[in-house]
């Protein structure tokens, strides 16, 4: 697929700047990592949030819950990060000089940006591979580790309460700091790209308003339209792993 990169925007990657970038689900799909609201494949077509997503929903079921986020664990340690993971580290290592400041804010849970490379990222809704305790919310540590592989919800070593996985549910604050971070990132950013996400969920569609009002370049990579279309200063249609290493070409070249 021919993707035009539009030079405007090459030219605004130019010189130093700061640039955050918003990841969900999409980016992810290309590794086999399912999304949540794509029709057929997205996880909420199939699933419903409120019986595996909530903490009300595992204290009533904590092994229905657990297995659900097994089987995920199992997914994302058998994906690989793909050409959209990689470019997206390879902007930040290699087209980002002292004068500018380059934050990958994602909303996945699977680590594969860190995989790739990528070394300031802000997990907005936590990571799946960890756990915490549902009772006194410590991190689970080496526990935590173990119960990768564990088929019986493990026991928090400090209190005995349920460990369960350390990423945000639905009705659920995000980390503070990351929320923070995210926050300020997106209010004073140049370029700020939103790549694979439905731009929906709360506070994460937020940011790309709040970079657009603060007078940055809104660039949206995704597919297909979005409540943040209308707003986009370039709109990259199609797959990120086709056109971010795309981004990457485009950007060597001039
Ligand atoms: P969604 O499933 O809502 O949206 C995925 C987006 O990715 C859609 O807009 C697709 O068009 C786009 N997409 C699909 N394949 C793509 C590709 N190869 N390249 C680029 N874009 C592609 O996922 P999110 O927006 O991430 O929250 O969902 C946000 C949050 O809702 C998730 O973090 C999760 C969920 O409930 C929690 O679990 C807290």
């Amino acid at each position: 697929m021919n993707i035009k990169i539009p030079p405007g925007l090459v030219d605004s990657l130019r010189g130093p700047h700061y640039m955050t970038v918003l990841t969900g689900a999409g980016i992810s799909a290309e590794s086999g990592v399912p999304t949540f609201r794509e029709a057929q494949t997205g996880l909420w077509v199939h699933y419903r949030p409120e019986d595996l997503a909530t903490p009300q929903a595992f204290r009533a079921a904590p092994q229905l819950v657990w297995d659900w986020y097994q089987w995920r664990r199992g997914l994302v340690s058998e994906a690989e990060p793909n050409p959209g993971h990689y470019a997206l580290a390879e902007i930040e290592t290699s087209f980002t000089c002292h004068a500018s400041r380059f934050t990958l804010i994602t909303q996945n849970v699977d680590g594969l940006h860190q995989r790739a490379g990528s070394q300031n990222v802000i997990e907005l809704h936590g990571n799946i591979m960890r756990n915490k305790c549902l009772d006194c919310n410590r991190p689970a540590g080496a526990i935590g580790h173990l119960s990768k592989v564990a088929k019986v919800v493990p026991h928090c070593p400090h209190c005995g309460g349920l460990l369960r996985p350390d990423v945000v549910w639905f009705g659920e604050s995000l980390p503070p700091d990351a929320l923070q971070a995210a926050w300020e990132s997106a209010k004073n950013c140049d370029v700020f790209f939103s790549i694979g996400t439905s731009a929906v969920v709360q506070p994460a569609a937020s940011l790309p308003i709040i970079a657009r009002q603060n007078g940055a370049i809104l660039v949206e990579v995704n597919p297909g339209p979005t409540p943040l279309t209308g707003l986009a200063t370039y709109i990259l249609q199609g797959l990120s792993g086709e056109v971010l290493p795309a981004l990457v070409e485009a950007m060597t070249r001039r």
